[in-house]
């Protein structure tokens, strides 16, 4: 029974294959050391040098030996199927490789390509400060047509670059403004030192005295504006707000301000409502603009003007008014007297004033996300060519 096993398998295995060695012969072989309860490996060689491997192992049930298995095959066939396999895994290796390639090209094409010419914008700018010695302004690649992050990225770099220029714009400008104001005075002192070498006579030389004090006085005064000024910004953010009853704090500080206006014979009006407004901030900065704008009002009157300071609550806003009968504000300096040093006033007041109050309340009301704006009152509000009967200053803060 065994032996027929055995020959069916071959004859099934021979149909297909064009051999010149009997299979049969080599499984026989094999068969017979099998028999001894050994697995049997044999290989032969044909004519033509091809080479049949057969294995042969036992089948024993319970020790008892009941069969033996034998399988022969040609090592061109074995060749073969390995070689089909090996192409197999080559082809899909290949389609692997050119997958990856094509995918990492799109990848650079559309991530790392747009990536590096951002850095590289951003670099540029870092190198050009060190080798030239006008640099050209950093510009980052606009992408911002891009709905994704790159996008993003591109439009948040932007801005920050621009805010960057802004804010160096702005120091750059206030430093040359600085010295604009400071070379006025330093210019008024140096010919007043000239002169006094030659003068003889003493009611001269004391005149050029008073000259040169009063030059040093506002140069003191200007170096100590322009300090406080150059520091607000960070000054600011530093303090700590609190919460305060901004009616309490108009109140003191009209008090002592009413006392300078009587001094100068100018009528101060005080139009407060009776409830308190709790207000979140910075209480002695917000002081400090309204001080700057009752002393402007007060300075701009003379002996029988008035100067009126009210307020009143609104839902989630205050809005405080400070106005006067003095001389009104010409008509194009209206936005222009926020700006830093903008100082306009009658040659008896020249150098006593640094024209930077303004331009620090307008910041300290903005940073508390309020506005101020500046008006003239005038008997038909829609005709600029009226003649203003005073000037109006509004603020206007959140509560
Ligand atoms: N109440 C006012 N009436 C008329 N002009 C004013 C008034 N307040 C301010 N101004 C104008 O705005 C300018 C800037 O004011 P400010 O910034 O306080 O600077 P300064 O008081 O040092 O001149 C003043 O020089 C003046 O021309
Ligand atoms: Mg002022």
């Amino acid at each position: 029974g065994v032996w027929n096993v055995v020959t069916v398998l071959f004859r099934q295995g021979r149909a297909d294959r064009t051999e010149t060695i009997d299979p049969a012969d080599n499984a026989r072989a094999a068969f017979e050391g099998a028999r001894g309860g050994e697995v049997v490996t044999r290989s032969t060689r044909n004519g033509e040098g091809s080479i049949y491997f057969t294995v042969a192992t036992p089948i024993e049930v319970a020790g008892d030996l009941v069969g033996v298995v034998a399988i022969t095959s040609n090592s061109q066939e074995i060749d073969r199927l390995v070689r089909y396999e090996r192409e197999q895994i080559l082809q899909m290796f290949t389609l692997a490789v050119i997958l990856s390639i094509s995918l990492s090209l799109m990848l650079a094409s559309t991530i790392s390509n747009p990536l590096s010419d951002l850095a590289a914008a951003a670099e540029m700018g870092r190198d050009r400060d060190t080798r030239r010695v006008a640099p050209s302004r950093v510009r980052i690649p606009d992408l911002a047509a891009r709905p994704d992050e790159i996008g993003r990225l591109s439009v948040a770099m932007r801005g920050m670059v621009s805010a960057l220029y802004d804010r160096i714009d702005a120091n750059e400008q206030f430093a040359a403004d600085v010295a604009h104001e400071i070379k006025n005075p330093l210019a008024s002192l140096r010919s007043a030192v000239g002169s006094l070498r030659f003068v003889k006579k003493d009611e001269h030389r004391d005149k050029l005295l008073d000259v040169i004090e009063h030059d040093v006085r506002r140069l003191d005064r200007l170096v100590s504006d322009i300090s406080n000024a150059s520091r607000l910004d960070s000054e600011l953010v530093k303090e700590e707000e609190e919460e305060f009853n901004l009616l309490k704090t108009l109140s003191n500080l009209c008090q002592y301000l009413s006392q300078q206006a009587g001094e100068k014979g100018v009528d101060f009006i005080i139009d407060l409502p009776s409830d308190a407004i709790s207000i979140h901030g910075l209480e002695a900065r917000l002081a400090q603009v309204f001080v700057n704008l009752v002393t402007n009002a007060i300075s701009f009157c003379e002996d029988g003007d008035a100067v009126r300071v009210w307020a009143r609550r609104r839902e989630n806003r205050v809005l405080i008014v400070v106005e006067d009968t003095g001389p009104g504000i010409p008509e194009q300096a209206l936005t222009k007297v926020f700006k830093r040093f903008y100082s306009e006033r009658p040659q008896a007041d020249f150098g006593k004033h640094s024209g930077l109050g303004l331009a620090i309340s307008k910041q300290i009301v903005e940073a508390h996300g309020g506005v101020i704006w500046a008006e003239n009152i005038r008997p038909t509000a829609a005709d600029p060519t009226s003649e203003p009967l005073g000037a109006r200053f509004v603020v206007g803060l959140p509560v």
